[in-house]
């Protein structure tokens, strides 16, 4: 299949240095942009990759003060980095970052490597996250960082959806030479604040001109709905499994849980059948370990 092309309309030039010119004036000040460190990145990004920004910032330097190096982690108990997690939702990242560090330390002696493929090989390392260790810890300018807002923007750019292969050789395609830092964090800014999913804010966006989608004057349906890496949004949270796994780690992070007091530190106190079938889909996943008489705890 041939590589999407961007949709030039000006020079490709002058599209990097306006979306490069805006980013200078409007970028957000994070605590994971004034570092080049991997693991502090990679924590980072693991975060922020269902959590948002507001929920991420109290939690991402404590974290880092706690274990600062893959090293520091891999030998924490993967309960107290689970503890640590609380607040940020999604538990199971926790228990892949604790898995990566460990991996990091067995098989790159403590130093995340810097090329995609062994990235790609640690544990809860997908496509996103070694894209964005590449770019924004070892200032790579050959990958684009597809999260869903970049891959917002792109599809709207292109004024269609984007198929997976395409919308990544789209992204590394559009990285303007030797500002990959600035460019990918850049395209993460203007999705989660211009190139919204709902009102885009068209009129201040510094490269609307190179934009198919407004230049057609925003047809429906939204190439974004359904293109590569644009994510659909999460299901209902109330009433769900996710909420009830999420009820009882946040239980067992303040101790354990025996097996008479599961379906009620779950919230479905009537329905202990529904209690024993997601408890157990936490302990598949590494979350809580059963001691021989029922009762659940974090992991050592
Ligand atoms: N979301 C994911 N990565 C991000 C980053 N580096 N800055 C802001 N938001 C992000």
């Amino acid at each position: 299949m041939a590589a999407a092309q961007p949709p030039v309309t000006r020079s490709t030039r002058a599209r990097h240095e306006a979306l490069l010119e805006w980013f200078g004036r409007r970028q957000r000040d994070l605590p994971w942009r004034r570092t080049r460190d991997p693991w502090a990145v990679l924590v980072a990004e693991l975060m922020l990759q269902q959590t948002q920004v507001s929920r991420v910032l109290p939690k991402y330097e404590a974290f880092l003060d706690q274990w600062p190096t893959p090293a520091a982690c891999a030998s924490a108990p993967l309960g107290d980095v689970v503890t640590a997690w609380a607040g940020l939702g999604y538990n199971r990242r926790a228990v892949n970052l604790h898995r990566c560090a460990q991996q990091v330390v067995a098989e790159h002696g403590g130093e995340l490597p810097d090329d995609l493929t062994a990235l790609l090989a640690l544990p809860g390392i997908g496509p996103y996250t070694a894209r964005a260790v590449l770019a924004f810890a070892f200032e790579s300018d050959e990958v684009g960082v597809l999260d869903t807002n970049a891959a917002r923007v792109l599809a709207r750019w292109s004024g269609r959806s984007l198929k997976p292969k395409e919308a990544r050789a789209l992204a590394d395609a559009s990285v303007a030479p030797a500002a990959g830092w600035a460019w990918n964090q850049a395209m993460l800014d203007l999705g989660a604040t211009v190139c919204t999913p709902r009102a885009p804010r068209c009129d201040e966006c510094p490269v609307v001109e190179w934009c198919a989608w407004s230049s057609a004057g925003r047809p429906q349906p939204d190439p974004a709905v359904g293109s590569a890496g644009v994510s659909t949004g999460q299901s209902r949270f109330d009433g769900s499994d996710r909420q009830g796994r999420g009820r009882l780690v946040d239980a067992l992070r303040a101790g354990p849980v025996s097996s008479a007091a599961l379906a009620a530190a779950m919230g479905w106190p009537d329905d202990p059948v529904r209690a024993t079938r997601v408890a157990a889909t936490v302990v598949a996943d590494g979350l809580a370990v059963v001691a021989p008489d029922g009762t659940h705890h974090l992991p050592a």
